[in-house]
């Protein structure tokens, strides 16, 4: 079989212009000429003209916390977008990936079709199944962070445990951990992106006797594949989609497995139409081989994607479509759970399907009707030495507990980021002075200057897909740094007002959605009525529309001319390009057949 060497499409860094500085080749013009007062008859300028030509870059050094898929899609997108930018990209781990590097349990797979869940301009025709595991998703990652030689800006071990915004110079200075030396160094920096993923720093639970359990005990983000659990009494702590997923690949398995769902859920069956079964689904090698066409497999590509940008309908309280999905899962439940029929009602939420992340959760509840599954729903009082104690005093022995519990979903970064007096990390903790992670457009933070957020609050719609999303912001990005490189800019923060106005608009919204029922969710933040912050008020197409151009009126700017004057950076009235004779001024002449009206002088590369 091909590997994703050999058959990915190779597609060019879009950069008609090297993103270097421009030399200057020609005259330079005297930046403040003298001439004869008396032939002007208006006052005089106050402005003194800077030496300088307008389009001479800052060059910006930024620095992006994260190499998950984000980091990686920065490390392709930004320098092919913004010129003279200066990159430099943290990841604790030892290899780009993220989640797809860090949860190695049984079964880890995509629940997204995987022709759908890859970068948009880089596809791989050769996916071995429909939907891949983990280990096929990490490879994809780490070949495009190769391809497209990311690994030049990535420091790895390197762990950030500050970031802190310093007003008199205008920097971000992170506190990096060298994770092999556990020694700490300081980094500056003009603008930060965290790119630290909404599910990486996982959480144990807060059980009493948790630090004096012998047996094994581990987070699925943490699996240790050398403990053989063949044989073994384990418990599942959770049924989110990862303990979703652990359960059935696992129950074959084990001698016995306790599982701990204190909250019912919907189990969705398929995900938008796709036939889901339990293991792999691969592909034919015929149909392996009708996608080396480029047509046949754009075709392909085109179908499966589009039904992922349509979803939205169901996201309606109460709506026609939300009803009928109930009625479905019902009828899917209990056909699947015909085993042990007495299962039904203790599974069948009271929220809403789409109230928590759906998940098809294929073999799960054929796995928790085995004789071997103990399905536990009355909460945990503790942990001994050898298990679990319930609260009606049951005790379950145990040689492994596996901890399916989720992650820091509150949003508050797991380190201190801190500006102006406030820290993030504290102020949008559920106590702390904000309670919730405000911001705007799930972009920014008002009074973080030159702070952005690469899947963070409210990141993506309920449709649409994650590595969509994600180029989606980055580009919204590289509109920001180019601004700022080209404008003088020193920094740029929403304005208070308009992160107000946009978290009355999401308060509004989601209360029409099933997000807002009594359950408890990462968008939430496992608080059953919280404020959402998960998810975008919209659907996906909704929030691509609204991303598609910076409102630059929503920002705050300080400029780096101490005039005061936001003009001052259009300098001695001239180019560098205009000067430099080998230059192409007349690039916006094509041949007329390639002409698209739509596009005259869009481009923000092409410029005379
Ligand atoms: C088990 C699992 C299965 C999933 N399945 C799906 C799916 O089927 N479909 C789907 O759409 N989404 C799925 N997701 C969501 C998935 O996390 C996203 O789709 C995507 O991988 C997020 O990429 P990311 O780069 O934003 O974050 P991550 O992949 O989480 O990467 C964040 C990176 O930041 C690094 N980092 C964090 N803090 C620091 C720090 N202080 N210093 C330095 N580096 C730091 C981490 O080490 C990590 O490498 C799944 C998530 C999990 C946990
Ligand atoms: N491709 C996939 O199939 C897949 C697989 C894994 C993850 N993911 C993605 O990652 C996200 C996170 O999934 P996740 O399952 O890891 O986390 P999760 O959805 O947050 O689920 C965590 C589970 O642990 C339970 N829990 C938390 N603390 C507990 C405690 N102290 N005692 C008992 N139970 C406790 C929660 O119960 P409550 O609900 O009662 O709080 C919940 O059932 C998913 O929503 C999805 O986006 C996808």
């Amino acid at each position: 079989m091909a590997t994703i060497e050999e058959t990915a499409q190779a597609i060019p860094i879009l950069v008609d212009e090297p993103a270097t500085k421009p030399k200057l080749q020609a005259e330079v013009v005297e930046a403040t000429p003298s001439v004869t007062r008396s032939q002007i008859n208006y006052p005089h300028s106050n402005l003194t003209l800077e030496d300088r030509h307008v389009d001479e870059l800052r060059p910006l050094k930024v620095g992006v916390i994260g190499a998950g898929l984000s980091g990686v899609l920065a490390g392709i997108l930004l320098p092919a977008k913004v010129p003279e930018i200066q990159l430099t990209i943290f990841e604790k781990n030892e290899d780009v990936g993220g989640t797809w590097l860090e949860n190695q349990y049984p079964g880890v797979r995509c629940d997204i079709p995987s022709h759908v869940y890859q970068a948009t301009f880089s596809p791989n025709t050769q996916w071995t199944e429909e939907f891949a595991e983990g280990k096929e998703i990490w490879n994809y990652w780490q070949y495009q962070a190769r391809k497209y030689d990311v690994y030049r800006y990535i420091k790895f071990n390197s762990n950030i445990q500050t970031a802190q915004w310093d007003d008199k110079s205008s920097k971000w200075v992170l506190q990096v951990e060298d994770t092999k030396s556990a020694t700490t160094s300081h980094e500056e920096f003009d603008f930060i992106l965290s790119a630290i993923g909404r599910f990486n720093a996982w959480r144990l639970p807060k059980y009493e006797g948790i630090e004096e359990y012998q047996g094994h005990l581990r987070h699925t983000s943490n699996w240790d594949s050398s403990f053989d659990v063949t044989g073994k009494s384990v418990a599942v702590i959770g049924n989110g989609a990862s303990g979703i997923q652990l359960v059935p690949n696992i129950q074959p398995l084990v001698k016995r497995l306790d599982h701990y769902a204190r909250s019912k859920t919907w189990i969705a069956g398929t995900w938008v139409g796709n036939e889901r079964v339990f293991g792999p689904q691969p592909f034919s090698s015929d149909t392996l081989q009708s996608f080396q066409d480029p047509q046949a497999y754009l075709k392909y590509r085109k179908e499966a994607e589009g039904t992922y940008w349509r979803g939205i309908k169901a996201m309606r309280r109460e709506s026609a479509e939300v009803n009928a999905m109930r009625d479905d899962y019902i009828g899917i439940m209990k056909k699947r759970l015909k085993k042990k029929p007495e299962l039904l009602s203790r599974l069948i939420p009271d929220f809403s399907p789409h109230c928590r992340r759906l998940t098809p959760g294929p073999g799960y509840l054929e796995a928790i009707t085995e004789d071997n599954v103990d399905y536990i729903q009355t909460p945990i009082r503790r942990l001994t030495k050898t298990g679990i104690e319930t609260i009606d005093g049951h005790h379950r022995e145990v040689d492994a507990i596996f901890c399916a519990t989720g992650f820091n979903i509150d949003f508050a970064p797991p380190f201190p980021i801190q500006a102006r007096g406030v820290d993030l990390n504290k102020a949008w903790k559920p106590d702390g002075e904000v309670g919730y992670p405000k911001t705007y457009l799930g972009l920014a933070a008002p009074g973080f200057p030159n702070l952005l957020f690469v899947g963070g609050p409210h990141a993506t719609g309920a449709s649409g897909t994650v590595p969509h999303s994600v180029e989606n912001q980055l580009t919204y990005y590289a509109k920001i740094l180019r601004k700022v490189s080209s404008q003088g800019i020193k920094s740029i923060a929403p304005s208070s007002k308009a992160v107000d106005e946009f978290i009355e608009y999401a308060d509004a919204y989601f209360p029409t959605t099933p997000l807002t029922d009594n359950c408890s969710s990462w968008a939430n933040g496992g608080r059953p009525g919280a404020r959402i912050h998960g998810a975008w008020p919209g659907s996906a197409s909704h929030q691509t529309f609204i991303r598609r151009e910076p409102r630059w009126e929503d920002w705050e700017y300080e400029y780096l001319s101490p005039s005061g004057n936001r003009y001052a950076y259009f300098g001695n009235g001239r180019t560098t390009r205009e000067l430099d004779p080998d230059t192409d001024m007349t690039r916006y002449l094509t041949l007329p057949s390639e002409v698209d009206l739509r596009n005259i002088h869009e481009s923000w590369w092409q410029w005379p």
